[in-house]
């Protein structure tokens, strides 16, 4: 499905009928990482997977100010209005969960819970956001190639790694659809993000906090303290995942949201 929205052609993917969940990707990945979520909805609720902008087959755009997790967030804001509804239920992996609580900070009103996945609430350290720089100058001089060998074995488990080749292709060709400059404008977004932790607290809608058990990204450590500080939240561990829950264990994550979905 194509519309324009906030200004540029957006892409999403869609399935189901009924309240609305939003399906938000990481990077530097595109909507085609939530496949088995739209094919595994729950009855009486609608699924949108977005394109964000530069991903997939939503262009980059003209845009105002930089590119970054709040410009992202505005985008995911007039895709809900888009669909003709108030509030969604908005899902975010890691680079998708930044811009789930940045979505929070600006747009409150348009979520009716969040689920965040293998992501944190912190902003970068130095060191970090020296290597996104880094990365992004190589990006745009070198292209992706060298990025998604680095990143790939990093993203799954080793079960994932050893025993499910389909995924593994599957991660690597959406990777590899990625623009140099999405990649480089969207590590420098992610560097440019706040520090979401002072705003756990005020997040007064439910939250499922979702973990891959052998994550190194973002490890489960950083979704346990997350729902310490949250008011209103439950943790899921997935075993046998690691940064991508969804691709990897689709069945167990599909079971953990139609839980949640069904509590709302
Ligand atoms: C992601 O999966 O979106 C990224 O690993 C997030 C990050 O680089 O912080």
């Amino acid at each position: 499905m194509k519309a324009v929205v906030a200004g540029i052609p957006m892409h999403w993917r869609e399935a189901g009928h009924g309240d609305l969940v939003v399906f938000v990707h990481g990077f530097p990945f595109h909507a085609g990482m939530w496949t088995a979520q739209l094919d595994g909805l729950p009855p009486g609720w609608r699924g949108v997977a977005a394109d964000l902008r530069g991903f997939g087959e939503t262009p980059m755009g003209a845009f105002r100010g930089s590119y970054g997790m709040d410009l992202l967030a505005d985008d995911v804001a007039a895709l809900i209005d888009a669909q003709g509804t108030e509030r969604a239920v908005v899902c975010g992996l890691s680079m998708g969960g930044y811009v789930a609580m940045s979505l929070w900070r600006r747009h409150p009103g348009r979520v009716r819970a969040l689920v965040l996945s293998d992501t944190r609430a912190g902003a970068d350290g130095d060191d970090a956001r020296a290597g996104r720089s880094a990365a992004a100058g190589r990006a745009r001089r070198e292209g992706t190639g060298w990025l998604i060998e680095e990143m790939l074995p990093r993203l799954l488990s080793e079960h994932t790694r050893r025993e499910q080749p389909d995924t593994v292709r599957a991660l690597r060709e959406i990777m590899e659809a990625a623009t140099p400059e999405s990649v480089a404008l969207a590590q420098e977004g992610m560097a440019a993000r706040p520090d979401s932790t002072p705003l756990l607290e005020g997040i007064d809608v439910p939250v499922l906090l979702v973990a891959g058990a052998e994550d190194e990204i973002t490890p489960p450590r950083e979704l346990e303290s997350m729902a310490a500080a949250l008011p209103d939240a439950r943790l899921r561990i997935i075993e046998g995942a690691g940064h991508v829950p969804p691709m990897e264990r689709p069945d167990a994550f599909n079971a953990a949201l139609a839980d949640f979905l069904r509590e709302l």
